[in-house]
């Protein structure tokens, strides 16, 4: 017999005996008990349930008059064995309302209130979910040979062994409270003194290591940057075009998003200006840029417009969401300081990423807050999900600590450039005039502007035939819309393959 799990509440509106009936009869239409399995006897389950036996009795006296029990003299109770099967196995595929599958539809008998029950119980966020296209790109495309659209490194270049080893490492000797939960939720000590370190050296960004906050990858840094921050309405610039998932994390937050236009210095700061300085009657609650790498269009922020925004910000109380995601792919002299280390008490949240510089499955990043809010999101960490793993976070420790990453990176940014400067050379001589290609030299990403009679959809299609994944820039605008923009991710696949695949492109950009 398997075991019969019924919660029953003194409180509910049901009484007791409609608790036990639904609850059986859930079990035996969706599958946990199964046709001809034995019931506990009255006796039995109503010590399990604390309730009396003639409440018990009397659900089952139900059951039993409705066909979903049979007795059988002399041996006690059976789950029916004539339940049609079509009754109790549902289809999942059938049961299908505005696109959302519902896998157990034993609650109600009426599928339709089911969903419409559940969806009315939808949280203010939830109900965002729901009217939104928040999964269109997260699925990976098996379908093509070579995808330009997704932002990874080179996965086959990473020294794997070595990372391999480190792990190991930490795994046999960890201690049984090191594999213990929980842990500082803010990060593991030693990782933020490297961060603190590396923070320092490569970014001119000075921080103590308790202001650092080890996180599951940047998107989870603006999750909690939303979560502390942020109330439905508030107003958030945000570049256009612009990091869709940022875009839509602050959408499903209910923050009303404000589009501020991109050129070759990144955010359009005298846009925010004119609209929204002291004087305006509209607050800017934060506003999110990628400075060092403006994402798509590659541009990066000179120093001045970088200190300009940071006085807008100090004048308006606004708070800068810094987003410095592969900034260490900069392949034309030393970075620009990092918006948060270029001035004290600068309203800026920085967050950073391992995902473009080691593996984005790593899922492992941080945030650096402001002394006043370090306990707040530490706290928010705690509640989210306790902590980042552990033993990834001292593996991560002794890569930066043993100089691996650094390694690493010095390897990876004569091989990148060189991938770089040979799409632009070529897409230059295969489209001449007709393409414009943005961005300095840095990151692992180009833009290309085209300009072409053939519609987006149609050279996805047409590229997707030949095995090629094209990704426009579309959905990272918000108030444009523009059409021939496309991204071209070129660190993940070997020069070769690059080259053969845009050869192929003037077929179908034309
Ligand atoms: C602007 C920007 N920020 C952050 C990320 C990385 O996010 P995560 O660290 O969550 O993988 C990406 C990845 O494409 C990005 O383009």
């Amino acid at each position: 017999m398997s075991e019969l799990l019924l919660n029953i509440d003194q409180k509910h509106k049901d009484t007791l005996y409609k608790q036990i009936y639904n609850g059986i009869r859930l079990s035996i239409l969706n599958g946990g008990l199964k046709a001809g399995e034995k019931m506990p006897s009255t006796r039995q389950l109503s010590i399990e349930l604390s309730v009396s036996r003639a409440t018990v009795t009397l659900a089952y006296e139900y059951l039993l008059s409705e066909g979903y029990l049979e007795s059988r003299s002399g041996s006690g109770t059976y789950v029916s064995r004539h339940l049609p099967e079509e009754y109790t196995q549902i289809d999942r595929k059938s049961i299908n309302i505005d696109g959302l599958n519902l896998t157990d539809t034993g609650i109600v008998d009426n599928v339709k209130d089911y969903a419409i029950h559940l969806y009315e119980n939808l949280s203010y966020y939830g109900l965002n979910l729901k009217t939104g296209n928040y999964l269109d790109y997260a699925t990976s495309d098996s379908d093509v040979d070579i995808q330009f659209g997704f932002g990874r490194p080179d996965l086959k270049a990473f020294p794997m062994k070595k990372w391999m080893q480190l792990m190991t490492y930490h795994a046999i000797r960890a201690n049984l409270h090191l594999l213990d939960s929980p842990h500082e939720a803010g990060g593991y000590h030693p990782l933020k003194e490297a961060l603190s370190h590396y923070l320092l050296k490569s970014r001119a960004l000075p921080c103590k290591p308790n202001q650092i906050i080890v996180v599951n990858g940047s998107q989870q840094g603006i999750d909690l940057v939303i979560r502390c921050l942020l109330n439905p309405n508030d107003l958030v610039a945000i570049e256009e075009p612009g990091y869709l998932g940022a875009q839509r994390a602050f959408q499903a937050a209910g923050a009303k998003l404000i589009p501020i236009e991109v050129n070759k210095e990144g955010l359009r700061i005298d846009i925010l200006k004119a609209n929204y300085d002291v004087n305006s009657k509209k607050i800017l609650k934060m506003v999110y840029v990628t400075p060092s790498h403006q994402y798509p269009t590659g541009a990066v922020m000179p120093l001045a417009k970088r200190l300009e925004l940071i006085s807008f910000a100090k004048r308006t109380g606004t708070i800068i969401i810094e987003d410095d995601y592969d900034s260490e792919y900069r392949y034309d002299g030393r970075p620009i300081p990092a918006l948060s280390g270029l001035a004290k008490s600068a309203p800026v949240i920085y967050i950073g990423t391992f995902s473009k510089v080691m593996l984005p499955a790593l899922r492992l990043g941080y945030i650096v807050v402001p002394e006043p809010l370090i306990d707040i999101f530490t706290s928010a960490k705690w509640l989210t999900d306790r902590h980042s793993p552990l033993l990834h976070q001292q593996a991560l420790t002794d890569f930066l600590n043993q100089g691996h990453l650094e390694r690493h990176l010095r390897k990876m940014r004569p091989i990148y450039l060189e991938k770089r400067r040979t799409l632009i050379k070529l897409l230059k001589e295969l489209f001449g005039y007709r393409v414009n290609i943005l961005g300095d030299d840095a990151g692992i990403n180009i833009l290309a502007r085209f300009q072409t009679t053939i519609s987006d959809e149609e050279i996805i299609q047409k590229a997707r035939e030949l095995k090629i994944g094209l990704v426009t820039t579309k959905s990272d605008y918000i108030s444009k819309q523009v059409s021939g923009e496309f991204l071209f991710n070129y660190a993940g696949e070997p020069l070769p393959k690059l080259i053969a695949a845009i050869k192929k492109l003037p077929n179908i950009i034309y």
